[in-house]
């Protein structure tokens, strides 16, 4: 690694986590979080300063944390979307979608706090529209995004020397958002949503602001 800041994207191996990868990598060595080893390894090799760190958010312990012996930026993109009436949702269901969208955040965070309190770093959380407004159908996944958006008011109070943004993108076309399409019975038109390449960019200009500025929340959403 270089002598140029770090950043920790996890969910890099998809959608808004490698848009936002792509976005970084002008001005930041990257670890590229995710599980698919391939995709991370693909985007490594296209981006210089860029090495894939694959692990499994349900097993936050076995990252391999040696890997980041400097973070000046961390941002949790991982996620998953089970949808569905609260009536249907089963204990599992919750306890897959909070493990990823909330509990991971959270042990992550805290292990890797050493490092990012001695950078003055940056916490980035992708939330999403679903975490200002809980619609029918979307209960579980919305319950976990307004508790991600709580943990990051929470967590700018706790540590002032941190900057921590939450970004709330509406519909923006990835696997995801195929996924919910599916889940919804509807087509995918990936025209139709945001170019997660604009959400990465809407990340970076958080992530580049100068120290004086501290961009709280960024919401993203189509014309
Ligand atoms: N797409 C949208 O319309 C939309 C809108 C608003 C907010 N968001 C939010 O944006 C974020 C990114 O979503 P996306 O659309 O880019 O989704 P995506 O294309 O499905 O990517 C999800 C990412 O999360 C990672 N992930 C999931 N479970 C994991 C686990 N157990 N351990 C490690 N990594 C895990 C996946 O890695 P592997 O595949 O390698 O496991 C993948 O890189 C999510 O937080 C989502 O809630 C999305």
């Amino acid at each position: 690694m270089s002598d140029r800041p770090v950043a920790l994207v996890t969910g890099a191996s998809s959608g808004i986590g490698a848009a936002i990868a792509r976005s970084l990598a002008p001005t930041h060595d990257l670890l590229l979080g995710g599980r698919d080893e391939t995709a991370l390894s693909l985007l490594a090799a296209e981006l210089p300063g860029a090495t894939a760190w694959p692990f499994d958010l349900t097993d936050v312990a076995s990252a391999d944390l040696g890997a980041a012996s400097r973070l000046d930026v961390l941002v949790h993109s991982a996620g998953i979307a089970l949808l569905g009436p609260l009536a249907e949702a089963s204990r599992d269901d919750w306890r897959r979608t909070f493990d990823v969208n909330l509990f991971a955040v959270a042990e992550l965070t805290n292990l890797l706090l050493p490092r990012l309190r001695e950078a003055g770093g940056h916490v980035v959380l992708i939330n999403s529209g679903a975490g200002r407004n809980a619609n029918p159908g979307w209960g579980v996944y919305a319950a976990s995004k307004f508790a991600l958006r709580a943990y990051a008011d929470a967590l700018r109070g706790d540590e002032p020397s941190l900057r921590v943004t939450s970004v709330y993108p509406g519909r923006t076309a990835t696997p995801m958002q195929e996924d919910v399409r599916r889940q919804e019975g509807g087509d995918y038109d990936p025209a139709k949503y945001i170019d997660p390449a604009s959400v990465g960019r809407a990340v970076a200009s958080a992530v580049l602001a100068t120290p004086d500025a501290h961009i709280t929340e960024v919401v993203v959403r189509t014309r």
